[in-house]
């Protein structure tokens, strides 16, 4: 108690220096409400004051913080400095091209919290650097790598008492970018916001950590050749969301798509990347228009070279899928989930899963890395405190 004590004196000074000089909190951009909330945010905000959390239950919930980042930018102009606000609703023309048009992209970062307490964020700049490309097919000015890392720490740093203990989850960034000015015909937006939002999270799937049992959809399709399917836009999500439900409804755990074409070949799930196992071979959707270049995915690729596996990057038919040993999908939100039965036109086959898969071999690297409990040989980890 006396160590609480102590701890959270500490906290009152050191969020005071949050408050004015360390964090440029602009008061008042967003609504009274949320202008309001910084005085007695500001004054609790720091991690071992830990946030009132059931840091044993979090899903994946948008829980309100207390900042998050803003940064804006004119057609043909470069973003300006950001700053942090406090957590809040936004302003917003009823006429944004992001409402109107869905001119919008987003992203997903998680930042880990140490044993000894330190915070460790996962690979932001690839990040970056697929929202610049995004960006480019949307027609958007973006952030440069060097803006999106820099507003992504400072928004952790800023929502440091939520990020959960080791172990329990992780703080989900959640960058946006999105054209805000108003419009009315077909066009690109005359202005643009980042907002890097965060939220403390654990597991994607209401059924926590349990395989999952997908669908293959073959009447709705989730992207088409030269679409948008290889960008985070905010357009690929809700076209899927009938599929989705549809399959939920029946008992499944998500959907799994076919390529438009030939409705042959799988691509991905909504919110993840999916990988197959035969024997020593590991294989996933080549990155190919209309499959999303994970982060996740591209670090099991590694990790799984790196323990000696044969890994295809190639399309994969669906009875290539059907006859796997062992199937699992990868994501920022998911982390590396493993499937325990696919069902294909009234077909259900299952797989192995457990202690002895090899996504729990992968997983375990991975989480070891991103935790700082394993050496870090790519250097994928930034420290931000
Ligand atoms: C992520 O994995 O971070 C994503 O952005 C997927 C999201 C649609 C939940």
């Amino acid at each position: 108690m006396l160590n609480g004590r102590r701890l959270c004196l500490r906290n009152l000074v050191e969020s005071v220096r949050v408050g004015s000089s360390l964090f440029k909190v602009r008061r008042g951009y967003n609504s009274v409400a949320a202008a309001q909330a910084v005085s007695s945010q500001s004054l609790a905000s720091d991690a071992e004051c830990a946030a009132d959390v059931d840091w044993e239950n979090l899903g994946f919930n948008p829980r309100p913080t207390d900042y998050m980042y803003i940064m804006k930018c004119a057609k043909e102009g470069n973003f300006e400095e950001g700053q942090l606000n406090p957590y809040g609703n936004i302003e917003l023309s009823p006429y944004a091209g992001v409402l109107n048009y869905g001119q919008g992209l987003l992203e997903g970062i998680k930042a880990y919290r140490k044993e000894d307490g330190r915070l460790l964020l996962f690979r932001p700049d690839q990040n970056a650097i697929r929202m610049k490309m995004g960006a480019e097919r949307m027609c958007m000015p973006s952030p440069s790598v060097d803006q999106f890392v820099h507003a992504v720490k400072q928004t952790v740093l800023a929502n440091k008492r939520w990020v959960p203990p080791p172990g329990k989850g992780s703080l989900y960034l959640r960058p946006l970018l999105m054209g805000s000015g108003p419009v009315l015909g077909v066009a690109p937006a005359q202005e643009f916001t980042f907002i890097v939002l965060a939220s403390p999270v654990s597991n994607y799937f209401k059924d926590g950590y349990a395989p999952l049992n997908l669908y293959v959809e073959d009447e709705f399709d989730r992207a088409s050749p030269r679409g948008t399917g290889s960008v985070k836009t905010i357009s690929n999500y809700a076209t899927v969301m009938k599929a989705q439900s549809r399959a939920k409804n029946r008992g499944f755990s998500d959907v799994l798509y076919l390529d438009s074409q030939n409705k042959r070949y799988i691509e991905e799930v909504a919110a993840c990347n999916i990988f197959i196992v035969k024997g020593n071979m590991i294989a996933t959707p080549a990155i190919n228009g209309t499959i999303l270049a994970g982060v996740t995915r591209r670090c099991i690729i590694e990790i799984a070279q790196d323990h000696g596996y044969h890994v295809e990057e190639r399309s994969i038919p669906v009875d290539e899928l059907m006859d796997a040993d062992e199937v699992f999908c990868t994501g920022t939100a998911v982390g590396v989930a493993s499937v325990g039965s696919i069902t294909y036109r009234n077909k259900r086959v299952e797989f192995r899963t457990g202690a002895q898969a090899v996504c729990a071999e992968l997983n375990t690297t991975l989480v070891g890395i991103q935790r700082g409990i394993l050496e870090d040989k790519n250097g994928w980890n930034v420290d931000i405190d």
